[in-house]
């Protein structure tokens, strides 16, 4: 049995910690202990020598998003199982996952199971709707699922072996992320703040008006989506036209994937 699980993600809309969760539930450990990235400013420092540990990313551009990557930075583990979910918005998750998998090696985890699951994508509208409302039941089971898969797989001796996971290194260019920014209505702003809360990078202030720097913005829409008020929007041409795109091409349903080592199947 997995006496304890170290839950950790980068989750700006909440859609990875709903899967990482459900892995969690699948896994049925006893202790669970969440470490939320996505207000950590200052990220995770610590070494983690027992249990299990989920790590969890959005997929930015088909990578693992640099701001992750900070916040790993001084994570590092004694050689502890590691579960990977790459959580993508029904485009594809490219070589996020791969590039996830190198990153915790390179920091003492042994890589046992990885996922990719779907979730709504950040920029999706009530207009432009993509992957909306994902993860659905159908997702969350799944996630459920594999976690149970998981936990008795590792009570084998092979179940520390590290799977293969599809993608390319290197990786594909990182598009290059600031400059654009949701904007806000100040006819239906109320000045709550709860935008500024919400804000992986601190970069909304809110007094009598609303600032938005966005030079660091990361386009995670966390924002957008918690504003009670509906007052902000992500509607640069640039996102306008991604998102007709994605519409147009990336519409069917796409399910989750997993990988563990074959002899675990
Ligand atoms: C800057 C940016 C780039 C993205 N790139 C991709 C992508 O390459 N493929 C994809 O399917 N979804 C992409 N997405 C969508 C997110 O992966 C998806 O919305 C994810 O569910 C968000 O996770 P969260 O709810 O935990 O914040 C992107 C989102 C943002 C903000």
């Amino acid at each position: 049995m997995v006496s304890k699980t170290h839950l950790i993600y980068f989750s700006p809309t909440k859609t990875t910690k709903k899967i990482v969760e459900q892995i969690a539930a699948g896994l049925n450990a006893p202790v669970s202990e969440h470490y939320d990235l996505t207000q950590m400013e200052q990220g995770l420092d610590m070494k983690l020598d027992d249990g299990l540990a989920i790590i969890g990313i959005p997929v930015y551009a088909g990578r693992t998003p640099e701001i992750v990557l900070r916040r790993i930075q001084k994570l590092s583990a004694t050689g502890i199982p590691v579960v990977l979910v790459a959580l993508y918005g029904n485009r594809a998750f490219e070589d996020a996952l791969v590039e996830l998998r190198d990153v915790v090696v390179s920091k003492g985890f042994t890589v046992v199971a990885a996922g990719a699951f779907i979730g709504e994508h950040s920029y999706s509208t009530s207009k432009q709707p993509i992957a909306v409302n994902r993860p659905d039941m159908a997702d969350l089971q799944k996630a459920k699922e594999f976690g149970t898969i998981i936990a008795k797989e590792l009570q084998k001796q092979s179940g520390k072996a590290t799977p293969e996971i599809p993608g390319d290194v290197p990786y594909k260019e990182r598009a290059p992320l600031g400059g654009i920014s949701p904007e806000t209505d100040r006819e239906l702003c109320t000045l709550c703040a709860i935008c500024a809360k919400v804000c992986p990078t601190f970069i909304i202030t809110v007094n009598s008006d609303v600032i938005t720097d966005a030079k660091n913005c990361i386009m995670c829409c966390a924002c957008v989506k918690y504003c009670p008020e509906k007052a902000r929007e992500l509607k640069h041409p640039m996102v306008e036209g991604r998102r007709e795109m994605l519409i147009k091409n990336c519409s069917e349903r796409k399910d989750p994937v997993f990988f563990y080592e074959p002899s675990l199947q």
